[in-house]
């Protein structure tokens, strides 16, 4: 059996005769080629289906998180804190506008953002936090804003691989001052192509990112560009297919949590070589990601997998700190939090999971990593 780690063929075929009839409408002058209803209307859906007042369709998760960042006044020589963990697009939004960063250890269960760790790793010139709610699960939410507020500190949440993901039935998207989400294509609700935007409760901050997005430009007087700002704008085929597709976000989250699940119960009896990060309840998992005990042995276990026609991601490889892009002297970190992020990039794999993998595909692979730590 071949088990593919991303499903490029299925996972949006439900939703393309929805782009197709965007394509016709668009093309019959019934809404504009560009911010025209389609985004319009994803918006309103979006934010509704987040119970926050304001979603700002933006053309990826990257430029959210930086128009995030820029609308709350961030600049060059400013502290962020970030976790030492995570995609690097969390970390590129920051360092592009010249701001320093602070990395914090992350949990041990599940690799977020250790909020009791912040008290320590604030500086006085630290004006924002940027939990990341990495791979599904979210972070604590109530220890960190409860830090920011008594600090007088901004909160941009990186929720690219969190859509739908909820801590006491509250989705998140409505706690920090901004949440970023992307909808690339391989996310939980992942577009056909670059997509992404920030959701806030706070109006100006909406009104200021939504002129952000379109070359500064003025929403009560289009001619006068007030902010010195680029072209962010989402795509009216991607939100096209969006409004579609996220009628079915609660059953692709609860697709993937029966399959981490199963997971967790296949892959009991080899425990002691690998197991699955924490997921909790409310989370709505994005990746399956493994635990190696014994990292020295992952190039064998992808290979063993690669030879069985199962795919083995890793999410991701390289940490942070030791990308070749990433000038040190715009670092703040101590050792604890590079080993411990050098560590977990080893000991890491992601297993193949989505909503279009089917049950059958899900046991083989269990099956086939428990082959690999039985039989060697
Ligand atoms: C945690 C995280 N942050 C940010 C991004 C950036 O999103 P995009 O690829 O849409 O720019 C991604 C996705 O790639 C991500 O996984």
């Amino acid at each position: 059996m071949n088990v593919s780690f991303f499903k490029q063929t299925t996972v949006n075929k439900k939703y393309i005769n929805a782009l197709k009839r965007a394509v016709d409408n668009i093309a019959q002058g019934e809404t504009s080629m560009v911010s025209g209803s389609y985004t319009r209307n994803f918006e309103l859906k979006f934010s509704e289906y987040l119970g926050s007042k304001n979603f700002v369709f933006l053309s990826n998760g990257l430029d959210s998180l930086t128009l995030a960042l820029k609308s709350l006044g961030l600049r060059a020589g400013d502290h962020v804190i970030v976790p030492s963990h995570t995609y690097i697009a969390t970390w590129i939004a920051p360092l592009l506008l010249g701001c320093r960063l602070i990395p914090v250890p992350v949990r041990d269960d599940n690799f977020l953002l250790d909020a009791s760790l912040l008290k320590e790793y604030c500086t006085s010139k630290t004006k924002c936090i940027m939990p990341v709610h990495l791979y599904g699960n979210a972070c604590d939410m109530q220890q960190i804003t409860e830090f920011a507020i008594a600090n007088n500190i901004y909160v941009v949440e990186d929720a690219a691989q969190a859509h739908g993901v909820s801590i006491n039935k509250k989705k998140i998207g409505t706690y920090g001052d901004i949440t970023c989400f992307s909808f690339y294509p391989t996310k939980n609700l992942g577009a056909f192509g670059e997509a992404g935007g920030v959701s806030t409760n706070n109006d100006d901050l909406a009104r200021r990112i939504s002129s952000m997005r379109s070359y500064g430009r003025s929403l009560t007087e289009p001619s006068k560009n007030i902010y010195l700002s680029g072209n962010f704008r989402g795509d009216e085929i991607q939100a096209a297919l969006l409004i579609e597709k996220l009628n079915d976000l609660e059953l692709i989250s609860k697709k993937r949590r029966e399959f981490i699940d199963l997971y967790a119960s296949l892959l009991s009896p080899v425990g002691d070589h690998i197991s699955l990060i924490s997921y909790q309840e409310e989370s709505a998992p994005h990746l399956a990601i493994g635990i190696l005990s014994d990292p020295s042995r992952r190039n064998s276990f992808i290979d063993f997998m690669r030879n069985r026609g199962i795919q083995i991601g890793i999410h991701y490889k390289e940490p942070c700190h030791s990308q070749p892009c990433i000038d040190q002297s715009s670092l703040i970190i101590d050792h604890t939090a590079a080993s411990q992020a050098s560590e977990i990039a080893d000991q890491i794999v992601s297993l193949p999971m989505s909503e279009c993998h089917t049950y059958d595909e899900i046991v083989y692979t269990a099956e086939s990593i428990c082959l690999f730590f039985t039989s060697s």
